[in-house]
């Protein structure tokens, strides 16, 4: 079955907690919360202390799934450990191997699982040599900074050679999907690969939460 995580980005942020509870009350597996510096990408969300309100608000059981897209994971990602998400990605695009490799190992050190994840116009190459390390793949399905933009289907490519590569090495890590997606293309994602479809405009702003979330599924 596949994991649906809606993106709090698209929330009304004057009612954080509420909007987070709504999603799991609507079926939501996993929530995810975008982390923007202002940095890697050309906007700004929120940090550690509303992700620490949303843990607050949903209480210990489910699981938070946090997509940095900061400069320095390595020197921040701490600081959601203990806000309390249970899983935490950051970009392949950021450093050299000895980076990304330490940040990983840090990461699952601190009791979390780890991510990386991969820009539309990074090729699948780049992560290929951290597969073995990580407990999920993120494919961006939009260029990262905003929601509501449109899903670029040129990614799945490389959803298809991760989940071969999977296969081949008889690896287990997760693949994500991120941007754009909704009840046109989860079935089209989910066919390529896809284990994890995150969803923010699709699941927050539909009449009916738990109708779209269904559907998805
Ligand atoms: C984009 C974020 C996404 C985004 C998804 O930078 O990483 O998680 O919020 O939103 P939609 O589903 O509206 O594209
Ligand atoms: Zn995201």
């Amino acid at each position: 079955m596949t994991i649906i995580s809606p993106s709090l980005l698209a929330a009304d942020f004057s009612r954080i907690g509420e909007e987070a509870r709504r999603a799991f009350d609507a079926g939501a597996d996993w929530l995810h919360l975008d982390i923007m510096d202002g940095h890697f990408v050309d906007n700004i969300s929120f940090g550690p202390e509303i992700c620490a309100a949303v843990r607050k608000a949903v209480g210990p059981d489910r699981f938070l799934d946090a997509h940095l897209m900061i400069e320095r994971p390595d020197h921040y990602f701490d600081r959601f450990v203990r806000a309390g998400v249970n899983l935490i990605c950051f970009h392949v695009e950021l450093g050299d191997s000895y980076y990304i490799r330490n940040t990983l190992g840090r990461i699952r050190e601190a009791g979390v699982k780890n991510g990386l994840a991969l820009n539309p116009a990074t090729p699948f190459e780049a992560v290929e040599p951290y597969l073995a390390e990580i407990d999920l793949l993120l494919v961006m399905s939009v260029v990262p900074g905003f929601g509501g933009q449109s899903f670029m289907p040129s990614v799945l490519d490389k959803v298809e050679k991760a989940a071969e590569w999977r296969t081949e090495n008889r690896a287990s890590f997760l693949i994500q999907m991120d941007g754009g997606i909704g009840q046109n293309n989860a079935a089209q994602c989910a066919l390529a690969g896809a284990d994890v479809l995150v969803a923010g405009s699709s699941t927050f702003k539909a009449p009916d939460m738990a109708h779209a979330i269904a559907e998805m599924k």
